[in-house]
């Protein structure tokens, strides 16, 4: 099948090399003339596992290219995804302004084609805005009707950052909200390689799926953390007691890990954008909101014990490992580190970062710590060491590695040092 996506980022350019794989032709749109000049050229613009390489590979076989070209991305392909950015206002509610903008170009694109086309949004949006926003704008645009002259549709996307390209392609389950069947059969058949679920929904439902999806993943996240901190105070390894509940099939053994909480370019907007709308309908969100504040505290609770060590921080020189948000990505985005760090340089601590993939991110927020080439440069003559991120790189650190340190004291915020390798350490729920 012939598909353009709408906007390169993590879920635009995994999408669209996703489905190339599979075998379909694929044009990526982007309004950013460098990424667009990157991804032609076999390289993305984003650190994603095996991306580059696949990249390559249906750049090679022709089944895959980009442009900033809508109007010839809408011509020659019969259907196009939506996978611009939904990021958050100041005041929590969704900023739509991509949305808008990549519906109005779809919609002028459109005018200009006589054969039926379909729009799936796969951002994702809130409850309505397929409807209200994105149908409204192709309409007004291209003098067309939704359902009758062109498709419209609603694929929201559940992949994971670092585990992209394996998500794209194994889903748990593809949920297809469709305001006509047409759309609805087409998407279907699209998806007929994928060894998953199909569930077909109207078009809020879908939207709504995405949000409760991710809403109830932080909150699972942020119980464990609530659940780590009393842990912590009763001298109970919170990741012993978290094996013990995973056992129950109710419970799942999965997203349990407790630590400095949750980060990235979702879960914080998503659960921020769902409160916003409930209250625009006049529902008080008593749990989400709790979610979100067990998870703006979770950060600082490393420096708690950080400071139980070194109560006056002025001048301590401090080793962080790990910057960015989660292992297998250089995406900063509300990272814990990034809290982390303001603390530590509002208290005068000299930090030295180190971050196999993230450094360059984080140097455009703090240029002015210093940065590291590997975790040994980081740590030597440190007066302590936070760990930030569970990069596999970090499994192998040995007590040998942390001798090089001027006062040993080592505090894990995400469970990943051997206690077979380094003695002495202590983590932020356990
Ligand atoms: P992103 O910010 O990384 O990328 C968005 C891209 O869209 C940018 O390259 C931008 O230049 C481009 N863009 C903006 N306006 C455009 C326009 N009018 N035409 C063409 N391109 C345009 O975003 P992302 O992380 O890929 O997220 C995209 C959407 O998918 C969001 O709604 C997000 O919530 C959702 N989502 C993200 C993930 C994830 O892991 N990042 C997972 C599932 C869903
Ligand atoms: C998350 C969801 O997992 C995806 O299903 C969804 O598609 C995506 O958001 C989205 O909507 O954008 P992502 O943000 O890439 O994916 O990463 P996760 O692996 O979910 O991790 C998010 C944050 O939670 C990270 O900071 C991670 O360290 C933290 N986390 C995760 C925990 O603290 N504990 C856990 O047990 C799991």
């Amino acid at each position: 099948m012939k598909i353009s996506v709408i906007g390169t980022g993590y879920v635009g350019l995994c999408t669209g090399v996703g489905f190339a794989i599979k075998g379909h032709n694929v044009i990526c749109v982007d309004i950013d003339e460098k990424k667009i000049k990157m991804i032609n050229s076999g390289k993305s613009p984003i650190y994603e596992p095996l991306l580059d390489g696949y990249l390559k590979k249906v750049l090679k076989e022709k089944r895959f290219e980009a442009t900033k070209d809508i109007d010839y991305a809408i011509k020659k392909t019969d259907i196009s995804f939506i996978s611009v950015g939904t990021p958050s206002r100041p005041d929590g509610s969704i900023d739509l302004r991509y949305i808008e903008q990549a519906s109005k170009d779809i919609g002028n694109a459109l005018k200009n084609k006589n054969d039926y086309h379909i729009v799936v949004v796969k951002s994702t949006v809130l409850p309505g805005t397929t409807e209200n926003v994105v149908k409204k704008n192709i309409e007004k645009f291209s003098l067309k009707k939704a359902g009758k002259d062109f498709g419209l549709a609603m694929n929201p996307e559940f992949l994971r950052e670092g585990k992209a390209l394996e998500d794209f392609s194994n889903p748990d389950r593809i949920v297809i909200g469709g305001f006509d069947k047409k759309s609805t059969n087409f998407i279907e058949k699209l998806y007929e390689k994928f060894d998953a679920p199909i569930l077909k929904t109207d078009i809020k439902t879908a939207e709504m799926i995405k949000y409760a999806s991710n809403a109830f993943l932080a909150a699972k996240i942020s119980l464990i953390n609530e659940i780590g901190n009393i842990c912590k105070k009763l001298g109970i390894d919170t990741y012993e007691v978290a094996k013990g509940i995973g056992y129950d099939k109710r419970i799942g053994d999965k997203f349990l890990n407790s630590g400095i909480g949750y980060g990235g370019s979702c879960f914080p907007k998503d659960v921020k954008a769902l409160i916003s709308k409930a209250k625009e309908i006049g529902y008080d969100p008593k749990i989400l909101k709790d979610v979100i504040s067990v998870n703006e505290k979770q950060p600082f609770m490393i420096l708690d014990i950080l400071k139980k060590y070194l109560p006056n921080l002025k001048g301590k020189k401090i080793a962080l490992l790990g910057l960015a948000f989660k292992p297998d990505t250089d995406d900063i985005r509300e990272a814990p580190s990034i809290k982390i760090i303001e603390k530590l340089l509002e208290e005068k601590a000299v930090i030295t970062a180190y971050d196999p993939k993230a450094m360059n991110n984080m140097k455009s927020i703090f240029p002015k710590i210093m940065y590291a080439e590997n975790p040994k440069h980081a740590l030597k003559g440190a007066d302590a060491c936070l760990i930030l991120t569970e990069w596999d790189e970090f499994k192998n650190l040995t007590e040998k590695d942390f001798s090089i340190m001027k006062n040993k004291i080592i505090i894990e915020g995400r469970r990943v040092l051997d206690k077979k390798k380094v003695k002495n350490f202590e983590g932020v729920c356990w």
